[in-house]
């Protein structure tokens, strides 16, 4: 089975994005892929040009370029995604180790709009660069009612929603296995 990474683009210390997360990597455990958590918050990424102590993207670029598709998770700050994971895309190579590669998007928010804005503009950069963007986006409103402080789900149709990210993708990547 396939390898996928999952990116939490949260660097909060306690995350909703790496709760819903969870949910997505059991139900791609139970498709027996193999799963690769990249969690932003624990990589020292520079901008372009900029020269940083510590710097881990040559560790993110090998992560990236050995998982084969991806489910990015990100909270929508400010009516975006969050700065973090733009700086993880400007650290994932030029062309992109992403390039070619599928990705499903999951996206978290306090308001009842959802994360409607910043998937969109996460679909337009990841086709960008070339990922191929799956066009079935995950979108959770009114994100800290649906779990508890332990990171458990307490609301069911979230439940299947987000679990619906993992299945879309597996199913994606049995499609184009066969062609
Ligand atoms: C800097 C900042 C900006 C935010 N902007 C928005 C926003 O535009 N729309 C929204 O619905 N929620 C917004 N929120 C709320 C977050 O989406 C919410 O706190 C979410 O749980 C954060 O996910 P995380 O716990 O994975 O970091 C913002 C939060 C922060 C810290």
């Amino acid at each position: 089975m396939a390898t996928i990474a999952l990116i939490n683009s949260s660097v909060q210390t306690k995350n909703y994005t790496g709760f819903t997360l969870q949910i997505v990597k059991q139900e791609l455990l139970k498709k027996e892929h193999n799963v690769v958590e990249i969690d932003l918050k624990e990589f020292n990424l520079p901008f372009p040009g900029e020269k940083i102590e510590n710097d881990n993207s040559a560790e993110l670029r090998k992560l990236l370029k050995s998982a084969e598709a991806f489910i990015v998770g990100s909270p929508e700050y400010n009516g975006s995604f969050t700065a973090k994971l733009k700086l993880m895309i400007e650290n994932s190579g030029y062309p992109s180790m992403m390039k070619g590669k599928p990705v499903g998007l999951v996206g978290i928010a306090s308001g009842v709009l959802g994360a409607t804005k910043s998937l969109e503009q996460l679909r337009t950069v990841f086709s960008h660069i070339g990922s191929i963007v799956l066009p079935r986006v995950v979108s959770i409103a009114e994100i800290e009612k649906k779990f508890d402080d332990d990171g458990n789900c307490i609301d069911q149709n979230t439940e299947s929603e987000i679990k619906l990210a993992g299945k879309n993708l597996s199913k994606f990547l049995s499609l184009i296995k066969t062609q």
